[in-house]
């Protein structure tokens, strides 16, 4: 038996209450020497901490495709680690795996057919991009655009991607701008943020939404209109791009990060003179969700790892121990 140590769900913040620290809990307990046939000991390298995970706090999510954490269990999301042994056929010692549910624990043993063998040269060892760009984010970004945006390259769209430093927003820019928009500008929450983005990712234009006013801005910045929205945060930031998108234009439903604290449906419906102009101007709204397209997930790995090496698509820092900057937030163990 080796001591591990794991993080569990010790509080729930209740619906409409704002995460704290206490409501999880480390805590030490003893993993198994043995193994039975088809499982892998692993040790966890990375865990990727994501805002689909507020309503896993909850005790219903409210979301048909994601179940709730349990009271003094272990937390579970996407993770990266490597095998220590197997008893499962396809895997050997030293392969590096990911798993969507993977246990936050230093090691965990787990059903060797779950796992996803992972090609450490496809990213060129930075194992932490098969979290970000070259994982579920860079997949919601570039499948987001392809499904749901109808960019036609040489039609002088402009794209506005709000949550715009985010994991996925600082990919969507990107790839908007790589799949044929003439103009891409991001809103997020801080200078420094937006001056990276736009001095490092080859965004136009960004909007401080804490200081400045969003409308104004976007009016400025976006002359002919928008044509294609990435939207990660819904709310007051939406609210105020949809009033200035064109007529048949499309809203990427990403995400709405600026509701999940409140105990609202996913989507949330938009005021209703806000949903006025996007039927009148026949704006598409249509739900996107990255688990349904799982059948494009090589393909899209691949054209994303091929951006990545190229110098196309530039990815954030990682932000190590919750220290957060920009780009992907993952949690970085056994290292
Ligand atoms: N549809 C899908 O299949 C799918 C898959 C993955 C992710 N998502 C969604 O994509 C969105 C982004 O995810 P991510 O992984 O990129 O997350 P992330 O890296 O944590 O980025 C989230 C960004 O949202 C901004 N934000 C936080 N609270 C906000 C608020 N109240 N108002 C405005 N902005 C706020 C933050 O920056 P600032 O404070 O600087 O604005 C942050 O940069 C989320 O809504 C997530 O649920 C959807
Ligand atoms: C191992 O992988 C092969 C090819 O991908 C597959 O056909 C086979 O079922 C796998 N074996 C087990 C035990 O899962
Ligand atoms: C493309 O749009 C910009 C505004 O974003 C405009 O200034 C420019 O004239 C347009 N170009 C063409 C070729 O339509
Ligand atoms: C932003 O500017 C618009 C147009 O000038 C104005 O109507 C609106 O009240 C302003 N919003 C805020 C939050 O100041
Ligand atoms: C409304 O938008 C949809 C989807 O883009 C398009 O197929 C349809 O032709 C549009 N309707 C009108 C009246 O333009």
């Amino acid at each position: 038996m080796v001591i591990i140590q794991r993080v569990v769900l010790n509080s729930r913040p209740g619906k409409n209450g704002v995460p704290v620290a206490e409501n999880f809990r480390m805590e030490e307990v003893t993993c198994p020497d043995i193994i039975t046939e088809g499982q892998v000991k692993v040790r966890t390298l990375y865990l990727s901490v994501d805002p689909y995970m507020r309503s896993r706090m909850n005790e219903d999510t409210g979301r048909d495709y994601f179940i709730p954490w349990q009271l003094s269990e272990v937390v579970d999301g996407g993770g990266i680690g490597v095998v220590d042994y197997s008893k499962y056929a396809n895997l050997s010692t030293g392969d590096i795996v990911g798993f969507f549910n993977w246990p936050w624990q230093t090691k965990a043993i787990l059903d060797g057919k779950l796992l996803q063998k992972l090609d450490p040269q496809l990213v060129d060892g930075h194992l932490s991009h098969f979290l970000g760009a070259a994982g579920i984010t860079g997949l919601t970004s570039l499948l987001g655009i392809k499904d749901k945006g109808h960019v036609i390259p040489g039609a002088n769209q402009t794209m506005v991607v709000s949550g715009a430093a985010g994991a996925c927003g600082s990919l969507a820019g990107q790839i908007g701008r790589l799949e044929g928009c003439s103009r891409v500008v991001g809103i997020c929450g801080t200078d420094e943020k937006c001056s990276i983005f736009v001095s490092e990712m080859g965004f136009d234009a960004a909007i401080n939404y804490k200081k400045e006013n969003v409308s104004e801005q976007l009016h400025k910045l976006c002359p002919t209109g928008v044509d294609v929205y990435f939207d990660n945060v819904g709310g007051d930031i939406s609210d105020a791009v949809v009033s200035q998108m064109n007529s048949n234009s499309h809203i990427i439903l990403c995400g709405q990060i600026s509701q999940y604290n409140k105990d609202v449906p996913f989507p949330p419906p938009l005021p209703p003179a806000v949903e006025e102009i996007r039927k009148a101007r026949n704006i598409t709204r249509e739900r996107f969700l990255v688990l349904n397209y799982m059948d494009k997930q090589a393909a899209s790995i691949l054209q994303l790892c091929h951006w990545i090496k190229e110098g196309k698509l530039k990815v954030g820092t990682e932000s190590i121990h919750f220290s957060y900057r920009w780009g992907k937030s993952i949690v970085i163990l056994n290292k």
